[in-house]
């Protein structure tokens, strides 16, 4: 395994969960480049450093001594850097794990001295994090952002002053861009960007709300459509589940079919989830909301349905792997007789894994880009 090589110490570091055969790294030239700006200061002194968007620790297990703040909305995060720093024998104590959907008053005030931001793909989802993290820094605060050029869009420099203060542009590092950041605007935070977004929907007329980097934030997306229309007529009391609920949209057109049903949304995004509820609030539609790593830790023979535009990715990486993870543990949260309804892109080829825990599975509908497969537990 090729190990993290920075400031005179090796890491291991794996992408949990693990996918048995995957090559991809824990880290990028962005990570690389953050740390050794990092340790390019004098940082004897205690600070208290935050990390903003750590995906599977390469952050915070180099700088695990500062006991740092990871701000992250994803739970898969939170479970990969646990991991990680077991696997590298460190305490999984000394960090604090804060996720997207906190209200900025939950946040501590004036506390981060150093600040290291893995830059997200989305615009109004780092516009969303900078007036988060607002109040948590001083003027002080050494800020500092990276990303794959790539990734980035052209107008992260000008976001990053608009909302914090003066940036300068440091040289490429291996495809990677550095921005060190003036924290000058501190005290003015945008409420509007913090607040969701409001989608109203042809689907019965419902209403969407929508934080940023919660999946299909302008419209409904396509292959969503296809199942909704495609939904069985379910009985009152029947226990169902919207796996990767993103802002509700499965879970509110089921709940308008039958309201007697028992919905949980599940989302490993806590902005997902945080956008279900409110969702569902203003739809005056009533279910349970849980943020977890899709069906596992779940009740056993419990479900009569799972409903899913499922998870394609790894976070950012497409593969069949990543949906085929979740496929076990579906089976063993459903009764016998229990349905196991997605649809999937028709370029990924879901069935041969689906046969290997269901006993028929079935294409019920189909047009020239996606499927709807039933499966009986
Ligand atoms: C294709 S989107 C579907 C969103 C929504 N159901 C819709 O149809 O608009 C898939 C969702 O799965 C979520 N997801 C990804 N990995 C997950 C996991 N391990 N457990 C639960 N949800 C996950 C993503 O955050 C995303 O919201």
């Amino acid at each position: 395994m090729e190990k993290l090589a920075i400031n005179n110490n090796e890491y291991k570091l794996e992408r949990f969960p693990l996918i048995q055969g995957s090559q991809l790294r824990a880290w990028n030239s962005a990570d690389e480049y953050l740390l050794n700006t990092f340790f390019e200061f004098d940082n004897s002194e205690n600070k208290n450093v935050l990390l903003v968007n750590d995906q599977f620790g390469a952050l915070t297990i180099p700088l695990i001594n500062y006991k740092p703040g990871v701000l992250s909305d994803s739970f898969m995060s939170k479970i990969s850097i646990e991991q990680n720093l077991i696997e590298n024998e460190l305490s999984i104590e000394d960090w604090k794990f804060y996720n997207s959907a906190i209200e900025p008053d939950n946040f501590p005030t004036a506390f981060f001295d150093f600040v290291l931001i893995k830059i997200p793909k989305s615009i109004s989802y780092l516009k969303y994090q900078l007036n988060q993290i607002k109040k948590s820094i001083h003027k002080d605060t050494v800020i500092i952002a990276s990303g794959m050029t790539k990734h980035l869009s052209p107008n992260t420099h000008s976001i990053l002053e608009e909302c914090l203060g003066e940036t300068k542009v440091d040289r490429t590092f291996k495809k990677s861009v550095l921005f060190r950041i003036q924290p000058q605007k501190i005290n003015t935070i945008d409420e509007s960007i913090l607040n969701y977004t409001e989608l109203q929907t042809d689907i019965n007329n419902l209403m969407l709300a929508t934080y940023p980097n919660v999946f299909s934030q302008e419209k409904v997306d396509n292959g969503t459509r296809l199942l909704l229309s495609n939904l069985p007529d379910f009985n009152d009391e029947e226990k169902i589940v919207d796996l990767g609920c993103g802002s509700g949209i499965i879970g509110l057109k089921i709940f308008i079919n039958n309201s007697n049903t028992k919905i949980t949304c599940i989302d490993e995004s806590y902005l997902a989830v945080k956008s279900a509820e409110k969702s569902f609030e203003l739809n005056n539609a009533k279910a349970e909301f849980l943020v977890t790593d899709g069906l596992n830790n779940i009740e056993l023979n419990n479900l009569d349905y799972v409903i899913s535009n499922p998870p394609f990715h790894n976070q950012t990486t497409l593969d069949n792997a990543e949906a085929e993870r979740h496929f076990k543990p579906i089976k063993e949260a459903l009764k016998n007789g229990g349905r196991f309804i997605i649809v999937c892109n028709r370029s990924l080829n879901y069935e041969p894994y689906l046969k290997k825990y269901f006993s028929a599975v079935k294409r019920i509908e189909s047009n020239n880009k996606y499927f709807i497969i039933e499966c009986i537990k």
